[in-house]
């Protein structure tokens, strides 16, 4: 037996009841010529160079087995197997065992720069961090996206560059393709779209320069 809540709800959901307006039925999409705007039966199901394959399911497993389970004052160890997998990353760098690089070979740290605990580094394209220049905790680098005004939805790997001196603070996200300045900081909670020029201070969503970053007085 079905109580009355139920029914109203099993009757609101049937495909093509008016109360259902907006959302997608079985029998076609709300849209101009009855198609979605996205396929994903025509995405491509291998996006990536065919020689990266291999690479990506070793690295899955040395990130999985040897990077993240290492002790965190094992750094020169952690920095050892990125370079391993093609990075170019100092050995003065600090890399902490939580943090995520999804394609080593295509990352870049100068002297000094520092990935905190669980940075995501999401580089479908290449990423390069300055010296001298910290990722703090929880920071997405967000550097991939895909081409919506295309049905298939093709992978889209822009360049991201990150500059020496600075920091970018807590939960922050930063966007595909963007570029932030040398010594600029990047609040905490911040989203960055937009490249970001040298020696400010950005915060929000989307992230707008505050004001200019003060040279340090010590
Ligand atoms: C960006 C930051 C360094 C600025 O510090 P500050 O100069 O002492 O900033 P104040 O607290 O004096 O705030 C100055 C202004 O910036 C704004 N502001 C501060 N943090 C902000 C943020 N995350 N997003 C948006 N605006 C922010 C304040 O509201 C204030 O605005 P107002 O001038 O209109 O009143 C700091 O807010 C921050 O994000 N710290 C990061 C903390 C962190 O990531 N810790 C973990 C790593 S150790």
């Amino acid at each position: 037996m079905t109580s009355p809540l139920s029914s109203s709800i099993s009757d609101a959901v049937k495909p093509g009841n008016a109360s259902t307006a907006g959302v997608p039925t079985p029998s076609g999409p709300n849209a101009p010529n009855g198609q979605y705007f996205q396929q994903l039966d025509l995405c491509a199901p291998s996006p990536y160079p065919r020689s990266w394959y291999v690479r990506k399911a070793l690295w899955a497993v040395v990130q999985t087995l040897l990077f993240r389970p290492s002790p965190r004052r094992l750094m020169g160890f952690r920095i050892w197997l990125v370079n391993r997998f093609g990075g170019r990353v100092d050995r003065t760098c600090v890399l902490r065992p939580s943090c995520k690089i999804t394609h080593p070979w295509l990352l870049t740290m100068g002297p000094y720069a520092t990935l905190a605990e669980n940075v995501t580094v999401y580089n479908l394209g290449p990423i390069s961090i300055g010296p001298h220049t910290v990722i703090s905790q929880n920071v997405h680098l967000c550097n991939g996206t895909h081409d919506y005004r295309d049905r298939s939805l093709p992978l889209v790997c822009p360049t991201m560059t990150i500059g020496g001196g600075v920091w970018v603070c807590a939960d922050a996200f930063v966007g595909p393709g963007v570029t932030i300045g040398d010594n600029t900081i990047v609040a905490a909670r911040a989203v960055v779209t937009k490249d970001a020029p040298s020696n400010s201070i950005l915060g929000g969503n989307p992230a707008r320069v505050l004001r200019e970053r003060p040279a340090p007085t010590k």
